[in-house]
C-alpha cells in the first residue's frame, strides 16, 4: 500500500521585522508579521508500509542538511511505526533569500506525512517539532497573516486581509541568517528597543486595518545592504516604479514592493525582466490568506483526511488522517 500527495509549500514575507535584543539562549528576540505568498515549491510525498524506516529524497541533489528530510525523520519517530517515505521536491522559491523556502518545505512534511501515514500528532507536538527544525517553521503550520514573537516561533493569528499584490526581486545573493544576526547584534541598544516597540506596535495596528500605508521596517536592511550594496539599488528602483511599501524580507536578500495598481506592477515586472542583472529573479506574487492556505491543504490531502468539523461547524486544523485508529 502506497499513499501519495502533491502539496504546495508557500513562501513568506516579513511585513516588518524588528530585532530587539540577544537573549541568554543566544537567539534574538523579535517582533514580526509573517505573510504567506503565492510563490511556492512543489512537494510530492509518498508513504508506504515497510519493515524498517527509509526516507528517500529526490529532485534536489545539493541541499545539505535538508530540513524536509529531517522533518520526515521526526514524524516517523513520533509515529512509533516503520514506513518508507519518498520526498520529491521541485524548488521554485530562491534559497538564502529570506522567503522561508526550506522552512515551508519542512512544515509541509509535518502537515502531510502524518495524514498519509495514519498517525495523529497533536498541534502542540507538531509545533514543538517545527520549532526544533527552525524558528520560521511553526508559522508554516498555520499560514496566512500572523504576528511572530520570541525567536519567531511564538505566533498569534492576525485577521485575513485582502490579497495584496507585490513584486518580489531575488538577486543572486545568498544571505546568511546567522551572519545577519551577528552583524546586527552589535548595533542593538536599550533606547533603540523602546523606539522599535513603539513603531512596530503602530504598524501592527495599521496592518490590522487592511488599509495600511505605514512604512515597513526590517532591522536587517542596514547591515545586509552594507554587505551587498546592490540591494539598495533594487529597493530604490521599486520605490521609483510606484510601489507603496518596499522592504527586505527576513535576513534577506529578497526585496519586495507592494503595489496598489496591478497594471503598474505588471509593467514594472516586464521591464525588470528585460533588463535583469545576471542571476536576478523577479516574481509577481499575491498574499495568501489563512483561509486560502488551509483550503489548499485540504484540497491536496482530501483523499486521506477526515472532513471532520468541530461542534461549531469549523473545519479542524491541522488536517487529520482518515487512516488513523
Ligand atoms: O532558527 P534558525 O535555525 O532559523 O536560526 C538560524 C540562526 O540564526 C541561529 O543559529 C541563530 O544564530 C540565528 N537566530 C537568532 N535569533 C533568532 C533566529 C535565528 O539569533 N530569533
Amino acid at each position: 500500500m502506497t499513499r501519495t500527495a502533491r502539496v504546495r509549500a508557500y513562501a513568506k514575507l516579513n511585513l516588518g521585522l524588528r530585532v530587539l535584543y540577544k537573549r541568554p539562549d543566544g537567539y534574538h528576540e523579535l517582533r514580526t508579521i509573517f505573510q504567506t505568498i503565492s510563490l511556492a515549491d512543489s512537494l510530492e510525498i509518498s508513504y508506504s508500509t515497510a519493515r524498517s524506516t527509509v526516507i528517500e529524497m529526490a529532485g534536489t541533489p545539493d541541499i545539505p542538511d535538508n530540513l524536509a528530510e529531517r522533518a520526515a525523520r521526526l514524524v516517523m519517530d513520533a509515529a512509533g511505526k516503520h514506513g518508507a517515505v519518498g520526498l520529491k521536491l521541485s524548488k521554485y522559491i530562491p534559497a538564502g533569500a529570506g522567503l522561508g523556502g526550506g522552512s515551508s518545505d519542512a512544515a509541509a512534511v509535518l502537515l502531510a506525512l502524518p495524514v498519509l501515514a495514519g498517525v495523529r500528532i497533536p498541534m502542540e507536538q507538531l509545533t514543538a517539532m517545527a520549532a526544533k527544525l527552525g524558528s520560521d517553521v511553526p508559522f508554516f503550520l498555520y499560514g496566512g497573516t500572523a504576528l511572530g514573537l520570541g525567536r519567531g516561533e511564538e505566533l498569534y493569528p492576525l485577521p485575513d486581509r485582502r490579497a495584496e499584490q507585490a513584486l518580489l526581486v531575488a538577486p543572486d545573493v545568498h544571505s546568511s541568517t546567522a551572519d545577519g544576526y551577528r552583524d546586527l547584534s552589535v548595533t542593538l541598544t536599550n533606547v533603540g528597543l523602546q523606539n522599535k516597540l513603539d513603531s512596530f506596535q503602530r504598524s501592527a495596528w495599521g496592518n490590522c486595518s487592511g488599509e495600511d500605508k505605514s512604512i515597513l521596517i526590517n532591522d536587517f536592511e542596514d547591515v545586509v545592504l552594507a554587505r551587498y550594496p546592490q540591494l539598495g539599488g533594487i529597493r530604490e528602483r521599486l520605490r521609483r516604479a510606484g510601489a507603496t511599501r518596499v522592504a527586505m524580507t527576513g535576513s534577506g536578500s529578497a526585496i519586495f514592493g507592494i503595489f496598489d495598481n496591478p497594471g503598474k506592477l505588471e509593467q514594472t515586472r516586464l521591464e525588470w525582466e528585460k533588463r535583469a542583472e545576471t542571476g536576478e529573479r523577479v516574481f509577481s506574487v499575491s498574499f495568501v490568506s489563512r483561509t486560502r492556505y488551509q483550503g489548499a491543504w485540504r484540497r491536496a490531502l482530501h483523499q486521506d483526511m477526515h472532513d471532520r468539523q468541530d461542534r461549531k461547524g469549523n473545519d479542524t486544523w491541522p488536517p487529520q488522517s482518515r487512516h488513523a485508529r
